[in-house]
């Protein structure tokens, strides 16, 4: 018994040794253009669902759309995700493309037929191992829900304020205005 146990402490010994000298030397991928680890994929994918089951709200949602809201949500989106996921005639763009996991063009894929409590989770939350961000910081509840409905009436059952934005988004004003000239600390801080 005392030498079984002796060898499973020297297995994790020597995996957690496998581990660290395979981080410290970049053989494990840290590009987002490398291949994926084996199984990664498939972690990801399954954790992802599992953690929906429990966490994605559940119907009844707690809000009720209307036409303006969807077309809020459709301003919403242009802002802040259709640099990765496209509008209606646009094609995948250089971020796009350079995301390991490529974000889906919901022009053509769409996700109207996914439950609307999994869409708000995936904003709110953002997805690991993925470009997906999470936006429970940046955007409030009411806004989330108005992006989500949004997505399940596009790309082909918009109402006409939203089916406009969704067709020419230029006429959405950018999110955060850039200042105009770098702006430079106070004494003692750094220009950035
Ligand atoms: C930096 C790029 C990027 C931005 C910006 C971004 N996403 Fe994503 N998004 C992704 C990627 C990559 C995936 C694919 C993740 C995956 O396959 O698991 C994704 C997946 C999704 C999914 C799940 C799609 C599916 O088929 O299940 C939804 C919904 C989504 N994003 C909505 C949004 C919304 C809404 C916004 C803006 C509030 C947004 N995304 C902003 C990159 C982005």
């Amino acid at each position: 018994m005392r030498g079984f146990i002796g060898g499973f402490v020297a297995a994790l010994v020597v995996i957690a040794v496998v581990i660290f000298v395979a981080v410290k030397t970049g053989s494990v991928p840290a590009r987002a253009d490398g291949p994926l680890m084996p199984g990664e994929k498939w972690a990801s994918r399954t954790s992802l669902s599992a953690t929906l089951a429990r966490e994605a709200p559940k119907p009844p949602y707690p809000f009720t759309p209307t036409d303006q809201d969807i077309a809020t949500g459709a301003k919403l989106y242009v802002q802040n995700c259709a640099v990765c996921h496209g509008t209606a005639d646009s094609t995948a763009n250089a971020i796009a493309h350079g995301l390991g996991v490529r974000p889906p063009q919901f022009a053509k894929h769409g996700v109207d037929d996914d439950p609307e409590g999994v869409t708000y989770w995936k904003i709110e939350h953002g997805i690991r191992f993925t470009g997906m961000p999470a936006y429970a910081k940046s955007l409030d509840e009411k806004s989330l829900w108005q992006i989500t409905y949004f997505l399940k009436r596009a790309p082909d059952h918009l109402p006409a304020a939203a089916e406009s934005i969704w067709e020419n988004p230029s006429q959405v004003a950018p999110p955060t205005p850039m200042p105009a000239e770098p702006q430079t600390r106070g004494h003692g801080g750094t220009a950035r």
